[in-house]
């Protein structure tokens, strides 16, 4: 007999957990051990959900923990390359998590006919989310939620997006989360400082060289900083 066991989510996915609709037809793309999709089963959330992983190693270990769990009949286990795994209209949510902002962007743009079918993205970037929103609004999706999640000494962003028009964005707010500064965030002031601190050391090495010095990239980068010191004051 196997025996049932019940997966406990870090925060970070649990938090990304409440973002997926109740029945939807969810995938995991980038699922390495895919305890999203076997949480949201045991929960019934949902009650299956396509896993897709591009690297044979986390592959593996996703058939392993689907194998104790005793849900590989539930979870379709794909080998692939980004929304590749996926046929067009085939998920209505997508979670893309764990991954840096330019890997997610890339697999947003290489399958355009699955991408648009798609009515829900729930992404999680480790680095340059604010390229990723950027991306959302310039391609006819609108961000319709954001949370931060303090967990590790780490705190992650997350971005809901669904098809529509958003209003432009004042620019700053590309990196800050629009959702994130209108409700004023318990953690905003903390995510604020971790950019400015990210952004001081970027322009601190710049200034190392003097090409980079009196490049367009250190200028954006000092009106940013301004920006943010200016909104962090406003908190
Ligand atoms: C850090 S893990 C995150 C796992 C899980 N999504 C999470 O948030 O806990 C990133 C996973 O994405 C996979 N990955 C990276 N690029 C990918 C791509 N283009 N398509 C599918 N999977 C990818 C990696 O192999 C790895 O297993």
């Amino acid at each position: 007999m196997i025996e049932v066991r019940w997966l406990h989510l870090s925060k970070r996915l649990a938090a990304i957990a409440r973002f997926v609709p109740q029945s939807s037809r969810l995938a995991d793309i980038g699922t390495d051990h895919a305890y999203l999709p076997i949480f949201l089963i045991q929960k019934h959330v949902i009650s299956s959900a396509i896993a897709g992983e591009v690297n044979t190693g986390p592959y593996r270990s996703a058939e392993e923990t689907l194998k104790r769990f005793a849900l590989k009949s539930q979870v379709s286990l794909r080998l692939g390359d980004g929304l590749s795994v996926l046929h067009p209209g085939e998920a209505e949510t997508v979670v893309i998590a764990g991954m840096g902002g330019p890997t997610i962007i890339n697999i947003l743009s290489q399958h355009p006919r699955v991408t648009q079918s798609v009515q829900r993205f729930i992404i999680q970037p480790m680095i340059a989310t604010g390229l990723v929103r950027r991306w959302f609004v310039s391609h006819q999706w609108r961000i319709v939620a954001e949370d931060l999640v303090p967990e590790e000494g780490r705190l992650y962003e997350i971005v809901v997006a669904e098809p529509g028009c958003s209003p432009h964005l004042e620019d700053i707010l590309y990196d800050i989360g629009p959702f994130l500064w209108n409700s004023r965030h318990p953690f905003l002031k903390e995510h604020i400082s971790l950019l400015i601190r990210q952004y001081s050391r970027m322009r601190e090495n710049m200034k190392a060289s003097e090409r980079a010095h009196a490049s367009s990239k250190f200028s954006i980068l000092s009106d940013k900083l301004e920006a943010l010191e200016a909104r962090r004051k406003c908190l």
